[in-house]
């Protein structure tokens, strides 16, 4: 069976500056990978390189055996940060529709089918009860189930989600997570899981995909969370502490504050 992904020697520059320089993974399908790494290390962009939103300087991805624009199809995406829907009048239910269709602003026009498939997504991810209320109006944690919903839409079989967990409290983190869990063991989906920390995904995730110093190190936790490896790929030393079955990734000269999986 053919991988879920495959990155060869993936590298990527904007004009004189690399952000990554050969990346290489196999993500089996049904995987859930942790992708984790400092701001600024090139997460946002190697997701967008699967999407085909962004062409790769180097090397070559395949997903599910084509190409990033092809496959992007079966990609369900939720973008970094927040989508410009802030102060829309549209309910919650309208905007996932309005995904569905394709289409990001207006009425959409519905189907039985359409309506049918916009109930399962926010059935999902239990946001069927606030789902009539104008977006503008909900939570955060609220909002990033709406969004989670739209990346549902048409059962695709991955999701990259990047920082969904961002500025939601640990109650609304723990239920978007075990959402996500849920997609996965239901639908076998492969799930791309970008954080700033690890600790909320150890229990759910199978391996670690970590981003730093412009490479990347794909493994199980115990392989790449280690002060020698994460050391190697920072090019300065780092130290991993582990206490109270949490992780902590900290740089001995301070200066990695970033990096680090605590909070
Ligand atoms: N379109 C672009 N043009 C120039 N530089 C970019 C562009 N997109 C991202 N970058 C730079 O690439 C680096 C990695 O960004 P990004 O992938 O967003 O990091 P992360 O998601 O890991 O925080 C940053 O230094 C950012 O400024
Ligand atoms: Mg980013």
């Amino acid at each position: 069976m053919s991988a879920a992904l495959l990155i060869s020697d993936l590298g990527v520059s904007f004009g004189e500056t690399t952000v990554l320089s050969g990346v290489n993974a196999e993500i089996r399908a049904g995987e859930f990978i942790g992708v984790f790494g400092p701001n600024g290390a090139g997460k946002t962009t190697l997701m967008r390189c699967l999407l085909g939103t962004l062409r790769p300087s180097q090397g070559t991805i395949s997903i599910f055996g084509q190409g990033p624009v092809k496959a992007s199809r079966e990609i369900g995406y939720m973008p970094q940060g927040n989508v410009g829907f802030e102060s829309t009048a549209l309910s919650a239910r309208a905007l996932v529709h309005a995904a569905w269709r394709g289409e990001k602003w207006g009425v959409p026009w519905s189907t039985r089918e359409s309506r049918a498939e916009v109930d399962r997504v926010l059935e999902i991810t239990q946001a069927s009860t606030y789902a009539d209320r104008p977006f503008s109006v909900l939570s955060g944690g609220e909002r990033q189930r709406v969004m989670l919903a739209q990346a549902l839409l048409g059962q695709p079989k991955m999701l990259v989600l990047d920082e969904p967990l961002a500025s939601l409290d640990p109650k609304n983190q723990a239920l978007l997570i075990e959402c996500i869990a849920e997609v996965k063991r239901a639908m076998n989906a492969t799930i791309l899981f970008v954080a700033h920390d690890m600790n909320p995904l150890l229990h759910v995730m199978d391996r670690v995909f970590y981003i730093a110093g412009g490479g990347a190190l794909l493994g199980n936790i115990d392989q790449v969370v280690n002060s020698e490896s994460l050391s190697h790929l920072y090019k300065f030393p780092i130290d991993v502490v582990r206490a109270h079955d949490r992780v902590f990734i900290v740089s001995r000269e301070g200066n990695v504050t970033e990096a680090a999986c605590c909070d």
